[in-house]
């Protein structure tokens, strides 16, 4: 038996960044050490209020949230109301949460859970960099102690889902990629070129509806209402589930398929700013992944969720 990885759930939920954390809270094969909070989907405090309010659905208030920073580094905050509603969780009813944050910033629980820890951690960010950034600013001893990073964001031969060139977690705080990206840590990336090929189509929703669970009731209220944007913007069958794609790469890896390259964020011209590029002859720094068995993924989402 394999024990449990390690990780920490770096979020601005969010829908998407919801079902990641749902499906992470449903699967022994990774131990949610903290989930921090950062400023994306919607401003701070929603997301930390919407994160507790998601443990508490779970029933797993054991997990501790820390709210993190408030804005990008150097950058306005850009936020996405079109896309998730004014609450970030538009579609579910959630919770009142019955615990609080914990006292403490979330770049420095980063810090010392990295510092402290007898095994390596994971970290996963979900939302734009801006709480890792800061962490490897404040401390560059922690990449020494990270085990990997797994990013949502980026988009390398996908155009931009925000602006033509950048995505929507690049394009928020570009400055906190570039840190990450030039930090020399394990990084491991899902970009749109995967998260477009993982669409949670109608008779995934309807599995997930045969759930009478509270917990599967909210996931897909929140997915119905969080569809309709990239369903209409793109004419796909069905929205990307982004975020989940992170923790289902942590769980199956081999549901997966990527590239090794050299990767890059434009931080320097305000028309192309947040467009992150892959040079796949030079030297890598990360991984990025462009392929996923879909089939599996869902099948695993779906039966997962229905656990909680
Ligand atoms: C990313 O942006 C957010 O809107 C989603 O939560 C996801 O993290 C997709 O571009
Ligand atoms: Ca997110």
């Amino acid at each position: 038996m394999t024990l449990a990885r390690p990780i920490i759930i770096d979020t601005d939920p969010g829908q998407d960044d919801a079902i990641a954390i749902l499906l992470a809270l449903a699967s022994p094969e990774v131990d949610v050490l903290a989930v921090t909070t950062v400023a994306g989907n919607v401003p701070q405090p929603l997301v930390t209020d919407n994160a507790l309010a998601l443990l508490t659905l779970a029933n797993r208030t054991d997990v501790p949230v820390y709210r993190g920073c408030e804005r990008p580094l150097l950058r306005p905050l850009y936020t996405a109301e079109y896309v998730h509603g004014p609450s970030g969780v538009d579609g579910a009813e959630l919770p009142e949460p019955t615990v609080r944050q914990e006292p403490g910033h979330g770049v420095d629980l980063i810090i010392e859970a990295c510092l402290d820890a007898d095994e390596p951690v994971t970290l996963c960010p979900l939302g734009p960099l801006t709480n890792i950034g800061m962490a490897i600013a404040k401390e560059p001893r922690i990449v020494d102690h990270i085990r990997e990073i797994v990013w949502m964001g980026g988009a390398f031969d996908e155009p931009g889902n925000t602006t033509e060139l950048a995505e929507f977690n690049a394009y928020v705080d570009p400055h906190a990629v570039h840190v990450v990206f030039t930090a020399g840590v394990p990084l491991t990336i899902m970009p749109l070129d995967v998260t477009h090929r993982a669409l949670m189509t109608p008779d995934h929703v309807e599995r997930l509806e045969g759930y009478e669970a509270p917990v599967a009731q909210a996931a897909a209220g929140m997915i119905r209402f969080y569809e309709r944007y990239d369903i209409d913007k793109y004419d796909i069958p069905g929205a990307p589930m982004h975020d989940p794609c992170v923790i289902a790469y942590l769980i199956d890896p081999s549901m997966f398929s990527g590239v090794d390259a050299l990767v890059a964020v434009d931080i320097t011209n305000e028309a192309t700013i947040g467009n992150t590029t892959a040079d796949r002859h030079a030297e890598p720094t990360a991984t990025y992944m462009d392929g996923v068995d879909a089939d599996r993924f869902f099948d695993l989402l779906v039966t997962r969720l229905g656990r909680l």
